[in-house]
């Protein structure tokens, strides 16, 4: 449970232009977010970079490396403009567990989502990236092969990073600036998390901050951490071999039966410990179960999705992925197995989110969702709500009171929320 330094829900007035770095378990997007300050408007231009998978366990020099390079080309690409005098706020949504002690800085506690990139945990993200962005300015500047029309050469970069935030609290943010029935920001994709509006009184951490007990924080619940001391969750041999197997094992557990990132994984796992027991695809060459994370989400999706009569994308999947020829009643078990693997992670994902609607006693708001489980998998957000409402004793019909709904444009605009409001602040502009 991280204190963020997010102290308010957004106004919707907040206003200016902010850059927004998104780094996440899959992807890095670059923005420019444009909030109009009226009306809860706002425009963004994004680039997308998915992170390269050898990057993931490389060194902090080459992910600082990698993010500067990206933001130099979105610079390029979209020909910003900047005066060296006028200085670009950028906010860094980091989708990591730090501790910060203010909106600016944060020490990353450790990797999750199978990152493994060593000479981060421990540090401080913001002054790490800080310099990389400088250094890469420099570099440009020295080199003579940089086109005359490069803002970053020309000009220099006078970023500022202004906050360091949780993807769920961007996403609470985002959404909160839209919908002012928005109280609590969660994550369903590679990882998982929510974050929500606590009181000080109610944050033992934040005893001796000196906020009053009324005031609000934003709280990154991190409870993808859930349960690491394994006294509460059911965990089966598979769970047990995909925590053993990740780089940080003993960590994340409740993430690791819910987040996308491990739902193939589990079902590669199942098919090679029956292929192995000579339960299933007997006769063949099962060698291709072998190899770690060659099924994603989106395949185990797509086995669950197949309503063909003789199930043949189910047989093309296995075919594909791994080399397996099947008959009808192995693609029909696969799909019972899909459908068993989604439907554990649905409900223990709803527990998550009854858990923060019952310590804030929230029984009207809505729970703004983003990431690809959410977005992609069929009918994801009806099968949550149904198992929300088994959670919470709602009635099945016509209760509609407590709403899951796709975030709204992700973390950036949150990021740029905050950062807005931060900046207003230090100009000591009131209401804000
Ligand atoms: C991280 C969280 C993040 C979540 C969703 C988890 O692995 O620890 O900080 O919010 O993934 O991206």
């Amino acid at each position: 449970m991280n204190p963020t330094w997010v102290t308010s829900l957004p106004a919707g007035t907040e206003s200016g232009q902010y850059l927004t770095l998104d780094l996440g378990g899959t992807n890095l997007r670059v923005c420019r977010v444009d909030l109009h300050g009226s009306d809860r408007e706002y425009d963004v231009i994004r680039t997308e970079h998915r992170i390269p998978e050898d990057l993931k366990s490389s060194t902090a020099e080459r992910l600082w490396k990698f993010i500067a390079s990206c933001l130099r080309q979105f610079f390029d690409q979209h020909s910003i403009s900047v005066q060296a005098a006028q200085e670009i706020p950028l906010a860094f949504t980091f989708s990591y567990p730090v501790t910060q002690h203010s909106l600016s800085h944060g020490i990353l506690q450790r990797w999750t989502k199978g990152f493994n990139i060593s000479g981060v945990e421990g540090r401080d993200v913001v002054k790490d990236l800080g310099e990389a962005l400088d250094k890469e300015v420099r570099a440009q500047r020295k080199s003579s092969s940089i086109h005359a029309g490069s803002i970053i050469v020309v000009q220099g970069l006078p970023l500022r990073i202004v906050a360091l935030v949780n993807d769920t609290v961007g996403t609470l943010m985002a959404s909160a600036y839209v919908d002012t029935k928005t109280q609590i920001g969660s994550i369903y994709g590679t990882g998982s998390n929510a974050a929500y509006m606590e009181r000080c009184d109610q944050i033992p951490k934040m005893k001796t901050s000196g906020l009053y007990g009324d005031a609000l924080m934003a709280i990154n619940c991190e409870y993808g951490a859930f349960d690491n001391s394994e006294r509460v969750l059911p965990f089966t041999r598979y769970d047990v071999e995909i925590d053993q197997s990740s780089p940080r094992p003993g960590q994340q557990r409740y993430e690791k039966l819910v987040a996308g990132l491990y739902l193939g994984e589990m079902m590669r796992l199942i098919l090679a410990d029956l292929y192995d027991r000579h339960k299933i695809f007997q006769g063949r060459n099962g060698s291709g179960l072998k190899q770690p994370y060659v099924l994603d989400s989106c395949s185990l999706a797509n086995i669950e999705n197949d309503q063909t009569r003789s199930l043949t994308s189910i047989r093309n999947m296995l075919q594909e992925t791994f080399n397996i020829t099947s008959d009808f009643s192995e693609s029909y078990f696969c799909r019972c197995v899909a459908r068993l693997i989604s439907r554990r992670s649905v409900r223990l994902y709803a527990c998550g989110i009854a858990a923060l609607l019952k310590k804030r006693g929230m029984q009207h708001c809505h729970v703004a969702v983003d990431g690809s489980v959410f977005s992609k998998y069929p009918r994801f957000p009806d099968r949550v709500m149904e198992a929300l409402k088994e959670v919470l004793g709602l009635p099945e019909e016509g209760d509609d009171h407590i709403r899951l709904v796709p975030a709204v444009d992700g973390s950036s605009v949150g990021a740029a929320v905050i950062a807005a409001v931060a900046m207003a602040r230090e100009e000591g502009c009131p209401g804000l």
